[in-house]
């Protein structure tokens, strides 16, 4: 948060209080959801512009909903139709909008930008995906947990596959949950060591491993996500050192029986997780992606000051 405006942009910058308060709120929120009629709702009046750098279905008709049932507008922009894809500076961008419209949801791969729109902007902005942290989606995927498991603190959680932005946002709730993360990855692919670090520092409990099945054992949650990445070169070395990581039933019997199987999705059945494990019992993907809507509500309510 700056001084004026309530930003999201990572984990790390709330406290463990106030990131419960936001996911409770949003947990209200859904609760409540029948009652709501469109157009009215406590950000009536306020304008949403989302700007999209990468595609996206989730998180863009999340947050257009979202936005909509909680009386307020959305504007959907992409850089590509924006000066910002003639050369206007994130920072001139920044004041711009925050002139027209009442909070900015962005999605860009650079993480320098994201904090270059939030220092220049006079608005809340929120951190729709960058190429080092993805908080939208783990606060959903927090959601999703306790919702079919109860409260996270204590319980472990494995991610097996690439190290991503996915991956960071894990590791920045860690510490603010209180739950231990295993994580397997191949060695040439394995986490920033100082992104480990800050959050071991901060009281977290991490596993750090290269074997998939000694993260998986006996745990209460298996995490992957796809193996390219927006922004990653699609090479074949990538699929060679991350096949022997695929979530499936092999995988996933080492796993607490009750063990749920969670994606942020889009996922690439085949690859990164099988069908079975996809469409399986323990697997709660959709969840996941309903969840975004009902997350993020609480995270704009708590934008406008209104949770
Ligand atoms: N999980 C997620 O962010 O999905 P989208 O890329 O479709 O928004
Ligand atoms: N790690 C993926 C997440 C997509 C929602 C990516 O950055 O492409």
């Amino acid at each position: 948060m700056n001084g004026t405006s309530r930003h999201f942009l990572d984990l790390t910058e709330f406290g463990a209080e106030e990131l419960r308060h936001i996911l409770e709120g949003a947990k209200r929120i859904k609760s409540t959801r029948n009652g709501v009629r469109r157009g009215e709702g406590p950000l009536a009046g306020k304008v949403l512009a989302m700007v999209f750098e990468q595609p996206s279905t989730r998180t863009r008709i999340s947050f257009d909903v979202g936005m909509r049932e909680l009386g307020g507008e959305t504007l959907m922009l992409t850089g590509a139709e924006m000066q910002l894809g003639r050369g206007e500076t994130i920072a001139d961008t920044a004041r711009v909008l925050s002139r027209f419209v009442d909070a900015i949801m962005i999605r860009i791969l650079s993480h320098d930008d994201l904090n270059e729109l939030a220092e220049n902007a006079t608005v809340p902005v929120i951190n729709g995906l960058t190429k080092l942290s993805h908080p939208c989606q783990i606060m959903a995927d927090l959601m999703t947990f306790e919702e079919h498991r109860g409260s996270i603190a204590g319980k472990s959680v494995a991610w097996t596959g690439d190290s991503n932005n996915v991956l960071a946002s894990w590791v920045h709730a860690a510490p603010k949950f209180d739950f231990e993360l295993r994580i397997a990855t191949p060695k040439e692919l394995a986490p920033p060591t100082a992104l480990i670090e800050q959050a071991r520092a901060a009281g977290a409990s991490i596993v750090v491993t290269d074997d998939p099945y000694e993260a998986v054992k006996g745990t209460d949650c298996v995490v992957t996500d796809c193996w390219v990445s927006m922004g990653d070169d699609d090479e074949a070395s990538r699929h060679n050192l991350l096949a022997p990581y695929q979530v499936n039933a092999r995988l996933m019997q080492e796993a607490n029986p009750q063990a749920l199987f969670m994606h942020c999705l889009p996922a690439h059945r085949g690859e990164e997780v099988t069908s079975e494990i996809m469409d399986g019992p323990n697997s709660v993907v959709f969840d996941e992606a309903e969840n975004r809507l009902h997350a993020q509500k609480g995270i704009l309510a708590w934008c406008f000051g209104a949770l």
